[in-house]
């Protein structure tokens, strides 16, 4: 089939609620994809942060294939080995937390917003930031601090405030005798990279712990190992009640994750919440194989090391020749802050065999996977600042 007979299927038999590139993918490996004519690209932007450890990584794609062949999929009124396995790998990385296993990172923050108001009844409000992203279902979409997502979608459920990240004023000012919860992102990535400070989080830490309300950090984007950490938490040296991740946690497949105090846990009993597909075999066989691959590879010490050279590399493509306004880069979270808006330099980028995203019109955004080589990285940074350089994209 050829690419315009494959664009009529989706023009005739799939929603277009997403905006797509003219490019079908037909395989992936590492941080290499290919399309359907056989043109490779380099991928700084790998499944949005879901491929940690690049596309198809062979030891995630044995587990899945093993699995696959033994148990695909067990309700959770059973137990199985793999989401035991899995639940384990995660709590003990997460300093003893609970897991509650689900499927989309908008899901885990529901099953979040869920388990705080249980845990702190009556109390319900709940404080998120400003500018913040939690995924596109109805409790999601309340949380998030953007007007634009909850357009044509009102009435949005109720029992959130809004504050600013890195204003404790903001803050207090919202705070009330019904609020259980603050809810944020350790580092906003949907709105261009913003990292909370660490003296931002200390101090919500404090207020919560006064106050008996609950610290949930939405680390879907920054865990794990995005940061150079499992959990971004530890970044941050700032302890939260709950944790909620997906993305890169499971080597592609889908899932995602609640993981929560103990105590707090707790208030999820027996017919308050559950997800169908929640914890399935594969998904948790995968993930034991991610985290596995994640610890040989010593991922991390190469988003901590390749990261310094990334701010000396792309540091000195700031300014007018190369139309960089600023740099924002918190581990493998990278945005480029350019002087114009940067989708056509996206377009031109992927023309010229390099996919990234662009993010709140001027933001270059980049989500290397875990593991890519310095290499890759620098050829990126190539072709990137050779596209900078020249003018055709501002025009575009
Ligand atoms: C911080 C954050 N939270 C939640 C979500 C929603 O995740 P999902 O699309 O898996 O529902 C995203 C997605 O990009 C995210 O970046």
């Amino acid at each position: 089939m050829d690419f315009s007979q494959i664009r009529n299927q989706f023009d005739n038999c799939v929603v277009a609620n997403y905006s797509r590139f003219p490019l079908c993918v037909a395989r992936g490996e590492g941080s290499r994809i290919w399309d359907t004519d056989g043109k490779e690209y380099l991928d700084l932007f790998p499944g949005w942060g879901v491929a940690g450890l690049g596309h198809c990584h062979p030891a995630v794609a044995e587990a899945i294939a093993r699995q696959s062949r033994k148990l695909i999929h067990v309700a959770n009124n059973y137990y199985n080995e793999e989401q035991g396995e899995f639940g384990e790998i995660l709590s003990t990385r997460s300093g003893g937390r609970q897991a509650f296993f689900c499927n989309s990172g908008a899901e885990a923050n529901e099953a979040a917003i869920k388990m705080v108001r249980l845990a702190r009844q009556p109390r319900h409000r709940i404080v998120t930031m400003r500018h913040s992203f939690h995924g596109r279902t109805m409790g999601a979409i309340a949380a998030t601090g953007q007007p634009e997502y909850q357009k044509g979608f009102t009435p949005v459920v109720p029992g959130f405030d809004y504050a600013e990240v890195n204003n404790p004023a903001s803050v207090e000012a919202v705070v009330n005798a019904d609020t259980c919860a603050i809810m944020l992102e350790p580092v906003q990535g949907e709105s261009g990279v913003v990292a909370a400070s660490r003296e931002f989080l200390a101090f919500l830490r404090r207020l919560c712990d006064e106050l008996g309300m609950l610290l949930v950090f939405d680390e879907v984007q920054t865990a794990p190992c995005r940061l150079g950490e499992w959990f971004g938490y530890r970044y941050f040296g700032v302890e939260p009640d709950v944790i909620t991740t997906a993305k890169a946690i499971a080597g592609g497949m889908p899932m995602a994750v609640l993981l929560a105090k103990p105590e707090v846990a707790a208030a999820l009993k027996p017919g308050t919440h559950a997800s169908t597909f929640g914890g399935h075999s594969l998904g948790c066989a995968a993930g034991i194989a991610a985290f596995k691959a994640m610890e040989e590879e010593r991922v991390m010490e190469n988003v901590r090391e390749l990261g310094g050279w990334l701010d000396q590399r792309l540091g000195s493509l700031i300014g007018p020749e190369y139309g960089i306004k600023n740099l924002r880069r918190v581990g493998f979270m990278i945005g480029i802050e350019l002087e114009h808006p940067g989708i056509a330099l996206v377009n031109d980028c992927r023309e010229h065999g390099l996919l990234v995203n662009c993010t709140h019109t001027t933001i270059i955004r980049m989500l290397p996977a875990f593991n890519i080589k310095k290499d890759d990285l620098e050829r990126g940074i190539g072709i990137l600042s050779d596209r900078l350089k020249r003018d055709e994209w501002r025009r575009g």
